[in-house]
């Protein structure tokens, strides 16, 4: 009922608005009077914290993009290799675990089928399980040897939006967490980025206040394309699978994510007029490689007659240039950006399957959590 749903249209819609409290709460509770992580709750040794070499990510759709995303972050602060598997490819593979990898089942519901076969199987072979889960009690926490779980509080839409930040500041909780115990960066880096995340709220909320309008325009002009493709490097690589994934789950029009650097080497050949790309652009600050590769890679679909959507950094000068439309968010760091440039790809998703008339909350075909194999 709408009650039920607090006045929104939908429980995504909701879910969406949640973001700020989401990220808030799961950084709630995880600091030391004096400011350093502690992750006691967890009930891992320190120092067989200290001993991890190697993290696995298990998990499932957007879970394993939230992992994704935390790839680039951990493998920068700690420097151990992270590998992402979809769990149901890990099950059936001969994985290299040794004591010293820490497998990371990552899960909204906790009941994952796939996830928790592959996470049986990293156990079988002696290796330690931590879940990053946002359900109390479910059996992917129950059956792992420690839990981080996301505070997001319960998510009722199909498709997931509050669990994914929440599994991305988990995740960031963790490696920065293992930073500390394995010191790997100095106490005052890591305060900082804390200090960051502990703004991210904001800034998400700014994105929800601000960017609405632009976003719900560009889904009317757009209501007619077929397909979009989505383009992103590094973190913004992960960002844009998850918006190609949003578009397809609930809007049910063909979408994909690309590294934005894989464009020549295929995708390319798909642009044609008119084709709606999305691109992700990281900050321009220090106009770094990584911004001025992006830019071109706009300039190049813009070349073929693309329709460019851009989301962006406010104030990014040279964005304007190029993109036909810009969602903007506020300036914020590249490995955090993830938790402010996923927030207008749900928005666009949900604003063309309102367009549309589908279930936002009920998408065909799909279930919340999928219990079989
Ligand atoms: C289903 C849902 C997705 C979700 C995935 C993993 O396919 O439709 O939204 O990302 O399962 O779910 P989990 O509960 O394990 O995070």
């Amino acid at each position: 009922s709408a009650t039920e749903k607090g006045g929104w249209d939908s429980y995504m819609d909701k879910e969406i608005h949640e973001e700020p409290l989401a990220v808030s709460d799961t950084l709630l509770g995880r600091f030391s009077v004096d400011g350093d992580l502690n992750l006691d709750e967890v009930r891992i040794d320190e120092d067989v914290f200290r001993s991890i070499d190697k993290i696995v990510v298990i998990a499932c759709g957007s879970a394993s993009y939230a992992g994704l995303v935390a790839k680039y972050a951990i493998e920068h602060w700690v420097r151990i290799p992270v590998e992402i598997e979809l769990a149901h490819e890990f099950r059936y593979r001969d994985p290299i675990l040794t004591p010293r990898t820490l497998v990371v089942a990552i899960s909204q519901s906790g009941e994952t089928m796939d996830t928790l076969m592959a996470l049986r199987h990293a156990r079988e072979q002696g290796s330690r399980v931590l879940a990053i889960c946002n359900t109390q009690g479910s059996t992917i926490p129950r059956e792992s040897d420690a839990v981080l779980y996301t505070h997001a509080g319960p998510e009722i839409a199909v498709a997931s939006t509050k669990a994914f930040v929440a599994q991305i500041v988990a995740a960031y909780l963790l490696g920065l967490y293992l930073a500390q115990v394995k010191g790997t960066m100095y106490r005052d880096e890591i305060r900082q980025i804390v200090d960051n995340l502990k703004a991210m709220p904001e800034k998400i909320q700014w994105v929800l206040d601000n960017q609405a309008d632009v976003i719900a325009q560009t889904a009317d002009r757009m209501a007619k394309a077929h397909s979009f493709l989505f383009l992103g490097r590094h973190v913004g690589y992960p960002v844009a699978m998850e918006g190609a994934l949003k578009l397809k789950e609930i809007a049910y029009t063909f979408s994909e994510g690309f590294a934005a650097g894989e464009l020549k080497h295929g995708p390319i050949a798909l642009v044609d007029e008119g084709e709606p790309v999305v691109v992700i652009v990281p900050s321009p600050r220090g106009r770094d490689v990584l911004h001025n590769k992006v830019i071109s890679s706009i300039e190049e679909v813009k070349a073929r007659g693309a329709f460019t959507i851009a989301v962006a950094e406010v104030g990014d000068p040279d964005v304007e240039h190029y993109a036909d439309v810009i969602f903007w968010r506020p300036e914020c760091s590249t490995l955090l950006s993830p938790l402010t440039d996923v927030v207008p790809l749900q928005l666009f998703a949900m604003d063309m399957a309102k367009l549309k008339h589908y279930d936002i909350d009920k998408p065909r075909n799909l279930a919340k959590s999928v219990t079989v194999e």
